[in-house]
């Protein structure tokens, strides 16, 4: 079960720095190395310069070396269910597979569990880049 990433989604959210919104978020990743990496969300005075937790997270996965997300959590302490947004469900699918969990969380724990391909359908993506 993911109520291990449950926990630490919950136990980053309570780092946020969210004065404007008042809206506290974590995220917790499974990477491919087997180990958790969380983050919360990050706002600015300059409002469009913060970022979301799930972006956090994915830059502290990504710092120590792993290159998968094989499962990842959501949650938010106001809203039962925070579905990531449009930006991160492209950064989150830049390290996923088709079938990376994505599971949605209120405060008992895990509620919805979707697969990327169910979060962001029909993705871009393109060979021919570069
Ligand atoms: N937020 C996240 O951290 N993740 C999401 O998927 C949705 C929104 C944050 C951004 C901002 O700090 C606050 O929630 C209100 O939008």
């Amino acid at each position: 079960m993911a109520n291990d990433l449950f926990e630490a989604a919950r136990t980053a959210m309570a780092k946020c720095h969210a004065p404007y919104s008042q809206f506290p978020v974590g995220a917790a990743i499974r990477a491919d190395d087997g180990r958790i990496y969380a983050g919360a969300n990050i706002e600015v005075v300059s409002f469009p310069e913060g970022w979301c937790a799930e972006t956090t997270a994915i830059g502290h996965m990504v710092m120590a070396g792993a290159k998968r997300i094989r499962e990842v959590a959501v949650f938010a302490e106001k809203l039962d269910l925070c579905s990531p947004c449009g930006g991160c469900r492209q950064r989150l699918a830049e390290f996923s597979d088709a079938d990376t969990l994505v599971h949605l969380c209120d405060a008992e724990g895990v509620k919805k569990t979707v697969r990327m391909d169910e979060l962001l359908p029909f993705a871009f993506a393109t060979e021919v880049i570069g």
